[in-house]
């Protein structure tokens, strides 16, 4: 399967997760091509049927800043056609009521564009009071990485078990 990640950070935290990511993947026998939205079109996210797109949420529920950047663009592309599953770093102590915004703000515009969304994680996996990654279910619409509140090892089991159930879902 051929799955690519992109991916935004501004203190590399999102940036070590998207390594393991495409590392365990690629164990796996995944072909997985990394890019750092910083860095590549926002249109390339298109060239992929399969999606995984990370960003951490920065100054009290925004986006990382390389992804307000393309944001604009982002939501005016369509995704029919597309899976994706999200990610995103937070501080879940540190910021309970935005925790892990920006999973929400990219993932509501990919799915009211068509795309198909995978990779949903139950919220008493953490402790926080709001966010804007909530569904209708209360389930978090991506996979939530702590590293200011959880060990790295903490974060790679909850990748790898993620990285497994998204693995199903993709349509192969
Ligand atoms: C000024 C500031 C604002 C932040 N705002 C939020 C926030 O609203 N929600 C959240 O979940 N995390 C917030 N965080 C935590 C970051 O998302 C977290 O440190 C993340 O791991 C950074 O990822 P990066 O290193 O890939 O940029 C904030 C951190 C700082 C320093």
């Amino acid at each position: 399967m051929k799955i690519g990640i992109f991916f935004g950070s501004s203190t590399d935290n999102t940036t070590t997760a998207t390594e393991f990511m495409k590392e365990y993947l690629e164990m796996n026998d995944h072909e997985v091509e990394m890019h750092n939205i910083a860095d590549a079109d926002v249109d390339k996210i298109l060239e992929f049927d399969n999606i995984i797109i990370g960003c951490p949420t920065w100054h009290i529920g925004e986006l990382q800043e390389d992804w307000d950047s393309v944001f604009l663009d982002y939501e005016k592309l369509d995704f029919n056609g597309k899976t994706a599953a999200f990610f995103g770093c937070g501080d879940q102590i540190g910021y309970p009521a935005n925790f892990l915004d920006a999973i929400g703000m990219l993932a509501d515009p990919f799915m009211k564009k068509g795309g198909k969304l995978i990779g949903r994680i139950p919220r008493d996996n953490y402790q926080f009071e709001g966010s804007r990654a909530l569904d209708k279910d209360d389930k978090l619409m991506g996979l939530g990485l702590d590293y200011d509140n959880d060990d790295e090892q903490t974060c790679e089991d909850y990748m790898i078990e993620w990285l497994e159930d998204i693995l199903d879902e993709f349509p192969g």
